[in-house]
């Protein structure tokens, strides 16, 4: 629980209340105090009824003594969660009954005066840190879910990265500027959410998916430093890190390069583990390419707690028999991958026929095995299915590339690059878990050289892997249109434990290049006009050198806080199916207001 200065006089304090529950301590000994809060227990012992009261700073204990017999009868009556005010005056607890746990544990409050501010209902789940009630409930009753101390003490958390956050920006000359929730497309690769307009019927605002393009506006308009802590809408599927409306820390700067803003990233990231979690990071974070991360760790936000490392070995496998690997292992755009798992002979039959169907996911047509039992016998030390298949030198030479120890399982990954990297990607995260293998820590990680354009996977277009306002490394038009594929963007992502915590780039802000990017990633110039004309307007006025950076607010504290979901760090999240128990939302509109849209609701043919 947070703890607070008793000796200063607090602004929350007032006519109600002298002090809070979480701060009588012994150094209040004696003196008459009046506490507001909730029944959190309420314990009747051998005539005496102890109350644990509970407000936003802790928990203390209340006693109330038969002589009070008016007093002593409401005592009797309170059940968990009303709401009380006390008085009473602080003692020292009997020897034997203090609770060295609890902060107010050495007192005791021998209360004279007891009023009922409120009654409850018995509550539909306990509050108390340790009960687990299933989601729905807990969002359905989400205002009591959020009185639990450990809730509670997340928001109390959240609210200090805040502050953080804003001191840090305001001592490095940022503005906060606040940018519009009614408004255009911002394409950063979602559904947007749609808002229908009343006075111009048949039209439609978007809810931002991000500021982005007015961030880079306010550049154009001179203010030099932005940032906003600001809610971004996002139509998607939802994960345990991602929700329909989240916060962005936003970020935009002028006249910088990537490791300006890095530069400035890495301060704050410092300033917010020291303060809050005591951590100290390193000066700077580390660096990797996009490229070295997909083939080391097949994902882009690796997480380097792991210790396991995917191994290309293509060279190794270009002339064998094998089909499997020999036409992977030729194929420009396919390669073979090992992951050595250390100790990993010790995995069944079934573990890894389960590991199969796992890789399968990501489209992996099989997971080739072999099993070291005993280096020093050469072949005859290995077990494997494939063995039959692959001349000994293949495979002596694959053992010595991955200095294979005794004990060891090597998996195998052949087929299309993509493939191959999600699917042992995801492997080696898998097994680690399964295995123990994650280390403590923080492993934070720039990625850096992405590439400009990947195929989409339904039309085989060009799409940015961030978004098409990315600069590019091409030093001109020319040379990004004659080799799109293999163009990298100035774009980086921060990595923290393999979650993506944030991202951005050096911008376009060259009218010629910003046309050519939209015209490689297929968006025509009567569609690239109707969308993104502001835009374009304004980089033919004087738009200066910018770049910048979001982060998911949400995922910094779910990861400092150590939550499993950024819903346990949001006060009124969505559901999966991205509908709020609480309030019923999304609800049906009346017919008066779908009038006054223009708006006719078609069934669909499952209604
Ligand atoms: P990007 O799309 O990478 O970049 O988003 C930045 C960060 O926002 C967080 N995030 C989310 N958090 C929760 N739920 C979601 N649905 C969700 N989507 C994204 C992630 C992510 O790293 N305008 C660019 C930034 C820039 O270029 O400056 C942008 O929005 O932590
Ligand atoms: P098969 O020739 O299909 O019987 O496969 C022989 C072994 O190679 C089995 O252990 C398969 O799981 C494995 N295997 C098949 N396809 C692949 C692939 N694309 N990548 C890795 N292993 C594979």
């Amino acid at each position: 629980m947070a703890k607070i200065d008793p000796f200063i006089m607090h602004p929350g304090l007032n006519n109600m209340r002298s002090h809070y529950c979480g701060q009588i301590t012994t150094k209040y000994l004696d003196e008459e105090i009046q506490l507001c809060g909730w029944v959190h227990r309420r314990r009747d012992h051998g005539g005496v009824i102890f109350i644990d009261l509970r407000d936003r700073y802790g928990i203390v204990q209340v006693v109330y003594q038969p002589e009070n017999q008016a007093i002593f009868k409401v005592a009797e009556t309170l059940r968990n969660e009303f709401v009380i005010q006390i008085t009473g005056k602080v003692h020292h607890r009997p020897e034997g009954t203090v609770n060295p746990n609890m902060h107010t544990g050495e007192v005791e409050i021998i209360a004279s005066d007891l009023t009922i501010l409120n009654a409850s209902q018995p509550l539909p789940f306990n509050i108390d840190e340790h009960q687990n009630a299933g989601e729905d409930v807990r969002l359905h009753y989400r205002y009591l879910d959020l009185r639990r101390p450990e809730m509670l003490q997340r928001f109390v958390f959240r609210s200090k990265v805040n502050k953080i956050i804003r001191d840090y920006f305001d001592e490095n000359l940022f503005l906060e500027v606040e940018t519009p929730i009614l408004t255009k497309t911002t394409p950063e690769g979602a559904r947007d959410y749609l808002v229908p307009s009343r006075t111009h019927k048949g039209q439609f605002f978007a809810l931002p998916q991000s500021p982005q393009i007015f961030k880079q506006l306010l550049m154009m308009s001179s203010f030099d430093r932005y940032y906003q802590i600001v809610r971004c809408f996002r139509d998607e599927d939802l994960r345990a890190d991602r929700q329909p409306e989240f916060t962005q820390l936003d970020v935009e700067m002028s006249f910088v390069d990537e490791s300006d803003i890095q530069q400035l990233i890495e301060g704050m990231m410092q300033r917010l583990f020291k303060q809050l979690l005591n951590v100290d990071l390193p000066e700077s974070l580390p660096r990797m390419t996009y490229a070295e991360a997909m083939s080391r760790y097949g994902s882009d936000r690796p997480d380097l707690r792991i210790p396991l490392e995917l191994v290309t070995v293509c060279d190794e496998l270009r002339n064998v028999d094998f089909k499997v690997f020999q036409g992977p292992a030729n194929d420009p755009d396919g390669k073979v991958s090992a992951l050595r798992i250390p100790n990993g002979v010790s995995l069944t039959r079934k573990q890894i026929d389960d590991y199969t169907k796992f890789v399968g996911i990501y489209g992996a047509k099989g997971l080739a095995y072999i099993k070291v039992n005993d280096r020093s016998q050469g072949l005859a030390g290995l077990q494997s299915p494939i063995l039959k298949f692959l001349p000994e030198e293949a495979v002596m030479a694959i053992l010595d590339k991955l200095d294979s120890q005794t004990g060891d399982v090597i998996f195998f990954g052949a087929d299309k690059k993509k493939i191959v990297h999600e699917a042992l990607g995801a492997l080696r995260v898998k097994v680690a878990h399964d295995m123990n293998l994650v280390e403590e820590g923080w492993k934070f990680l720039w990625v850096v050289d992405f590439p400009m354009f990947e195929r989409d996977d339904e039309h085989g277009d060009w799409t940015p892997l961030h978004h098409p306002f990315t600069a590019p490394q091409a030093h001109d038009i020319e040379a990004l249109r004659n080799n799109p594929g293999e163009t990298l963007s100035r774009a980086y992502d921060l990595v923290l434990n393999g979650i993506e915590l944030g991202g951005g780039s050096i911008r376009i802000n060259n009218l010629d290049m910003q046309k050519a990017v939209f015209e490689l990633i297929s968006i025509s110039e009567e569609d690239a006009q109707e969308k993104f004309d502001h835009l374009l307007k304004a980089l033919e006025f004087g738009a200066p050198p910018h770049g910048g950076v979001a982060f998911g607010l949400d995922r910094i504290v779910m990861m400092m806080t150590g939550a499993t979901s950024i819903r346990e760090v949001i006060a009124f999240p969505k559901t999966q199916t991205v509908s709020c128990p609480l309030t019923s939302a999304p609800g049906p509109a009346n017919p008066q207001q779908l009038q006054e849209l223009g708006i006719r609701i078609v069934a669909s043919k499952k209604d």
